[in-house]
């Protein structure tokens, strides 16, 4: 049996800010229980739910040389669905109101902490794992601290690990003097080779030199970050390691994201009785958030953090031109002020057509991929993207822009051959994505039948995650040996 350890910032279904926690949480469960035994480590914040809390059980505690103290670690652990998770204890870190925090000194003591304590917890534990799983730059420093000490140790010697890089944005920079006293490493962690980028610290770039193989998303997103455009300084990096790269596109959890079980959605439905039973969900999302009752408005859906990186600011240009049209568009995220601000904007000046909901829910999520027409995600860069395959998934056309995991999950729909799952434009521009919405309300007014075909093709489309666990499960074999 090998043993895998996935370590990351977050997971379902304990604490979740968008597609890693989710990719955290169910990824695990469809890796072969046979061949592999494969566990997860998150931190274990105090703003998880409370009914969330209640499930942990106290493991033990030590205290561990860090940042020139000895710092308390404590361990929980938990079982969801056949899957052991241990949890990271330490409340000066993980006490906020929110994982993340805006000070990006404070984010790099706290996340090089949780790596150094999920090394250090393992041996207590006595767990011991042929190969450990990081996933982005919260992680990053544990190939750099096996490389430094533990490997030293017998217990170490042999462990492998893979570098997951689900959003190359993030890379957790900070001055190398200030870093260096804080992670306790040596000088040659800093040097052009190892972590330094640009006269700084960068501890993601740590992880994407010292992991034994470096994964993301999705193929295309894995070719797009050797390029200046999308490589965020890393490109260099990345274009010498490409023989250790790949992409692996993410799947979402079936059984969760099921329109003919989930419990959140008015009405449930399938791929069978979707012509009939669809639309009552957008009656329901109609009369609850208050927008004009009527079947046949063409409803866009947007789930999103509200940053830059999906897309924002070429919804922002356009909107007003889009209110024009026999549309409704219903929103939910959080984010940067300006967006959450735009689409409240939005939503006052157009009262029954646009409804701007900024906050972070489970329930309306699942409503709004279940009652909508299309899907709008026309990011900047999209590593994989869930979102647009969550729709895919309840029948909701995605319109997205050709980039990343976008672009190798949603097929183009073409009239003429009859085949695609969905819409799509391809350069940054405000003007091609309203063109390609407009075109999509052609045919979601125009040709129906054509419409609901394309809705038969986008359900019938698998993205479980069978085929890329099965990817996992390779690349795991092959690095443990
Ligand atoms: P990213 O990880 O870049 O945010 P993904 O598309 O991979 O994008 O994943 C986003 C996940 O977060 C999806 O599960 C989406 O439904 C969820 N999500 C985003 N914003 C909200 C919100 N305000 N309320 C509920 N779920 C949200
Ligand atoms: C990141 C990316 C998103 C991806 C998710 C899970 O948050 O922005 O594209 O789907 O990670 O891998």
């Amino acid at each position: 049996m090998k043993k895998i350890l996935f370590v990351a910032s977050e997971g379902v279904p304990f604490i979740k800010t968008g597609g890693l926690a989710d990719v955290v949480g169910s990824l695990p469960k469809c890796i072969d229980k046979k061949y592999f035994d494969v566990r997860v480590m998150i931190p274990c914040y105090t703003c998880m739910k409370p009914q969330m809390r209640e499930k942990l059980n106290y493991v033990t505690h030590f205290y561990m040389d860090y940042n020139w103290e000895g710092v308390y670690v404590g361990i929980l652990e938990a079982e969801v669905d056949g899957i052991k998770y241990y949890f990271i204890d330490n409340e000066k870190y993980f006490g906020g109101p929110k994982p993340y925090g805006d000070d990006a000194k404070y984010e790099i003591e706290k996340y090089a902490y949780f790596s150094k304590a999920a090394l250090s917890a393992l041996p207590v534990i006595g767990f011991q794992p042929d190969l450990i799983h990081c996933h982005d730059w919260q992680t990053a420093m544990i190939p750099v601290y096996l490389d430094d000490r533990f490997r030293q140790g017998e217990f170490f010697k042999d462990m492998k690990t893979v570098m997951t890089i689900h959003n190359l944005k993030f890379q957790g920079r900070w001055g190398i003097d200030d870093v260096k006293n804080i992670t306790g490493l040596p000088y040659r962690y800093f040097t052009a080779d190892t972590m330094e980028l640009y006269n700084d610290a960068n501890l993601l770039k740590g992880g994407l030199v010292f992991a034994d193989a470096l994964t993301t998303v999705s193929n295309t997103y894995a070719e797009e970050i050797k390029t200046a455009f999308y490589g965020e300084s890393l490109e260099g990096l990345l274009n010498a390691r490409s023989g250790d790269l790949r992409g692996i596109v993410n799947g979402i959890d079936y059984e969760d994201f099921n329109p003919e079980t989930n419990p959140h959605i008015e009405h449930n439905y399938s791929a069978a009785n979707f012509r009939k039973e669809k639309i009552k969900n957008k009656r329901a999302l109609q009369k609850e958030l208050g927008l004009k009752q009527d079947d046949k408005t063409f409803m866009i859906g947007i789930v999103s953090r509200l940053t830059d990186q999906k897309g924002f600011d070429l919804i922002a240009y356009i909107m007003d031109e889009l209110c024009q049209d026999n549309v409704q568009i219903v929103v939910l995220g959080t984010g940067e002020e300006r967006y959450e601000n735009m689409f409240r904007h939005f939503a006052w000046k157009y009262g029954d057509k646009v409804s701007a909901n900024i906050y972070y829910s489970e329930a309306l999520s699942h409503k709004i991929y279940a009652a909508c027409d299309a899907f709008l995600m026309p990011s900047l860069f999209e590593p994989c993207g869930l979102s647009q395959l969550m729709s895919l998934r309840y029948g909701t056309l995605p319109i997205v822009r050709e980039t990343g995991g976008l672009k190798d999950t949603v097929e183009p729909y073409n009239e003429y051959e009859s085949t695609g799952t969905g819409f799509s434009f391809r350069n940054y521009n405000a003007h091609e994505m309203l063109n390609t919405i407009r075109y999509a309300e052609k045919i979601y007014y125009d040709k129906k039948r054509e419409w609901n075909k394309i809705i038969d093709r986008a359900m019938a489309a698998d993205f479980s995650w069978h085929v890329s666990a099965l990817k996992y499960q390779e690349m795991y074999d092959w690095l443990i040996g």
